[in-house]
């Protein structure tokens, strides 16, 4: 169970308490829980309320459609924040993360990182993990000069909005390449059907990178049915596509969906593997999906199974706190605070102009999805994982390293 879930059914049975004393601090301590279950945020160690401390404004999807991609990655931000703080903080203070939650909604990305710059003046802001909901902030962070780190946005556009706009996340251009050549070697697809989000950037810059390579290098797009994110019904699409006798499909979308979406596929008789990109991590596609997941394959940030020492530790502590295993937007979201707080240390200040400057100046740093290097384009180069279904289960299948 996670924390945020912990507290909403603590949350409730507080409303139960009888006597007039007791109902008061009840209802205290209700309102204070709901106070931190509404930006999602539990105190951590250096979040004590004004103080000497280095405010740092995560915007993410704790609720909604996306939900697991911001639980995982606010639990992963949270711990690295905690682990700085307590190893003594960032120039003699602690970081103080405050969070907002965006409900996985277009429009409350922007509304959330508008209130973190001006209502809590952070230094810097961390999130999100959609591409589509980081390209809504990019231009505000850019125009207010705050620093904005994307832990997992990979659309290409994401740092292009401007120079105060970085990740720590491969981009699609990469990704693209990446599954467009498992597409060719290992699937052995020459013939291919493409189903994509119309509504999410990351969706079609994923299958525009995709398609760029994979045309190159002698691969045939027989359709490329689309649908919006959240539908429920997939299926005209399906059978469009079966009447085209593809080889395998790209199904570049989110957990949700594409849980749905391969069950679908199933109950159509498709036979062919269905595949895509980082957007099937989610322990939720596994509940979504069941059996109709076995064989079908995903590109991703990190595995687990991966015996370097920096993954076990980070691994162990995570499920030793959250009582669960990491998954890649836990990865990304860690690394993503650790970025920042070794840009603090080496810039000496959180001036916005100093802290932007040793962003960008990252180099050779090591996190748990591999080392990171900031290029002219604030984009890292790293390692990709091609992980498939097996047994219910992720299974690592090849890694793949950045030319
Ligand atoms: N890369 C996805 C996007 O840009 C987000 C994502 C990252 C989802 C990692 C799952 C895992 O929208």
């Amino acid at each position: 169970m996670n924390h945020w879930r912990a507290h909403r059914s603590g949350r409730r049975s507080r409303f139960f308490s009888s006597s007039a004393s007791l109902a008061f601090l009840s209802a205290l301590f209700t309102g204070l829980l709901l106070l931190f279950t509404q930006s999602g945020c539990k105190p951590s160690s250096g979040n004590a309320p004004g103080g000497d401390t280095i405010p740092v404004g995560e915007y993410t999807s704790l609720t909604g459609k996306e939900a697991t991609y911001g639980i995982s990655s606010h639990n992963a931000t949270r711990m690295a924040v905690d682990e700085i703080n307590s190893a003594g903080g960032v120039l003699g203070k602690q970081l103080r993360l405050i969070c907002e939650d965006n409900q996985s909604k277009a429009g409350e990305a922007a509304n959330a990182a508008r209130k973190l710059i001006s209502r809590d003046r952070v230094v810097a802001l961390l999130g999100e993990v959609a591409s589509s909901r980081t390209l809504e902030v990019a231009p505000i962070a850019q125009e207010a000069k705050i620093p904005l780190i994307s832990p997992a946005s990979t659309n290409p556009k994401v740092t292009e909005v401007g120079d105060y706009v970085f990740r720590v996340c491969f981009t699609d251009r990469f990704q693209g390449r990446v599954l467009a050549d498992f597409a060719l070697k290992t699937i052995k697809a020459k013939k291919l059907a493409i189903l994509s989000d119309l509504k999410s950037d990351y969706s079609k810059g994923l299958a525009e990178c995709f398609k760029e390579r994979f045309v190159a290098k002698g691969g045939q797009i027989v359709a490329e049915p689309s649908y919006s994110g959240g539908d429920k019904d997939f299926k005209a699409q399906l059978t469009a596509i079966k009447g085209t006798e593809p080889d395998a499909i790209l199904v570049p979308g989110y957990y949700t969906d594409v849980g749905l979406i391969v069950m679908q596929a199933k109950q159509l008789g498709i036979k062919v593997p269905l595949f895509g990109g980082d957007g099937w991590e989610s322990p939720k596609l596994l509940s979504i999906g069941g059996a109709a997941l076995e064989g079908h394959y995903f590109s991703t940030h990190y595995s687990m199974e991966v015996a370097s020492p920096k993954i076990q530790s980070f691994v162990k502590h995570y499920q030793e706190r959250y009582g669960e295993y990491p998954d890649a937007l836990a990865a990304l979201g860690y690394d993503s605070a650790y970025v920042l707080a070794d840009a603090m240390k080496r810039a000496g200040t959180t001036e916005s102009k100093a802290l932007r400057d040793a962003i960008a100046a990252t180099k050779d740093f090591e996190t748990v999805t591999g080392k990171i290097t900031i290029d002219a384009e604030r984009n890292p180069q790293k390692p990709a994982v091609i992980l498939t279904i097996k047994n219910g289960q992720f299974k690592l299948l090849e890694t793949i390293q950045p030319d």
